[in-house]
């Protein structure tokens, strides 16, 4: 077991685990444990243990109904606040097993064990917890950090190649905030991250952890700086929303979404050309697509974006890059916005 890192996040502090597997009753902590999965990683990983919590896969589980079902699981096993709710899956689970860990006795204790790339480089990490209201993506959510995170690059190896590309767009988007060398990597050594080579993978995710708490770390609430981590994200949030949160995965939307952010830095003059058709190069070559689907107008994604919680009046709030690890949240007028779904991107 390594302790790669110990986070501080308002009061709450999370100690940060790499092993080879997960070891769910707690590394020696006492204390009663309520595991959560969804179906696939309890087949691929959990089968066995006894008294889980089992959800259904998939964005749809991040519900009232799965938050309210880890609680009266919670509650049947007698679990009190001594006890731990630990959620093992994608970053659906860790959002969701985050959610039920604030509300139980008004805030229970919490490790997550990501399954998921996506979920090891980001969702687990900083606390934001989340379900969704009908196709109001992520509207009610609670802060509630995990005390632990067990990262167990191993559990990757059963993930499906869609998902492990998925992983790799907030990846992206994490060295674009802070790490230049991350960038390098993505880049170098392509071939290896897509192959899902261990030893490349645990870099990138340790590089973006490092990343992501350290702009966690200095604004935990998100008053301020921590709106950067949302770079692509309002674009990528759009899409999924336009779609029916059918048709593309988070991180297809997310690379989607950088896309377009980096498309509008362009045409305010916030971003270079040469890192927009370096990232959108490397976007492409990671096979991610970058055009609107066929049907969707101009008008229904911007829509959809006017429904974002990050909106403020009529105007909207978009993160852009300046380059790498220098990202600004700022107010654009809708016609950018529009002029920019429009285009092709890399060609503005
Ligand atoms: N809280 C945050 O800060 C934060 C940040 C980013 C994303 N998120 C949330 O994370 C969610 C997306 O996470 P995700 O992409 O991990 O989705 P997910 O949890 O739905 O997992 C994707 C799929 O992979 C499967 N899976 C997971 N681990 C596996 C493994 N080891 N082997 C085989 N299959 C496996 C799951 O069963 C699921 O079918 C979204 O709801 C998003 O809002 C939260």
């Amino acid at each position: 077991v390594t302790e790669a890192f110990r986070f501080r996040f308002g009061e709450h502090q999370t100690r940060v685990l790499f092993l080879d597997a997960p070891d769910l009753d707690g590394l020696g902590d006492s204390g009663q444990v309520l595991a959560v999965f969804d179906r696939n990683v309890y087949r691929l990983h959990g089968a066995g243990r006894p008294g889980a919590v089992v959800l259904p896969a998939g964005e749809r589980g991040k519900s009232w109904r799965g938050a309210e079902l880890i609680l009266v699981s919670a509650l049947k096993a007698g679990l009190d606040r001594d006890g731990r709710i630990v959620g093992v899956g994608g970053g659906v689970v860790c959002d969701l097993a985050a959610f039920a860990a604030s509300l139980y006795m008004r805030g229970c204790r919490l490790a997550l064990c990501p399954t998921s790339l996506l979920a090891m480089v980001d969702a687990a990490l900083g606390g934001k917890t989340a379900i969704n209201l009908g196709r109001a993506k992520n509207l009610v959510g609670t802060f509630h950090p995990a005390e632990q995170l067990q990262v167990c690059i191993p559990l990757l190896s059963t993930l499906p190649a869609r998902e492990l590309k998925a992983g790799l767009a907030e990846a992206l988007k994490t060295a674009l905030l802070g790490d230049a060398e991350l960038l390098e990597m993505l880049e170098r050594r392509r071939a290896e991250v897509l192959r899902g080579e261990p030893a490349v993978l645990e870099q990138v995710v340790h590089r973006s952890l490092a990343v992501k708490g350290r702009i966690v770390e200095n604004d935990f609430r998100e008053t301020g700086s921590r709106a950067v981590l949302n770079l692509g994200h309002t674009f990528g949030h759009a899409l999924e929303s336009a779609t029916g949160f059918r048709r593309f995965n988070h991180g297809e939307a997310v690379a989607w979404g950088l896309g377009r952010a980096l498309d509008l830095g362009v045409r305010l003059g916030v971003t270079g050309r040469e890192l927009a058709r370096r990232v959108t190069g490397l976007l492409r070559s990671y096979g991610f697509a970058l055009e609107a689907p066929g049907r969707l107008s101009a008008g229904c994604l911007l829509q959809a974006m006017q429904a974002d919680k990050k909106r403020r009046r009529d105007r909207l709030r978009v993160v852009l890059l300046h380059g790498v690890g220098r990202a600004e949240l700022r107010e654009v007028e809708e016609e950018a916005i529009l002029a920019t779904f429009s285009a092709r991107v890399g060609d503005s």
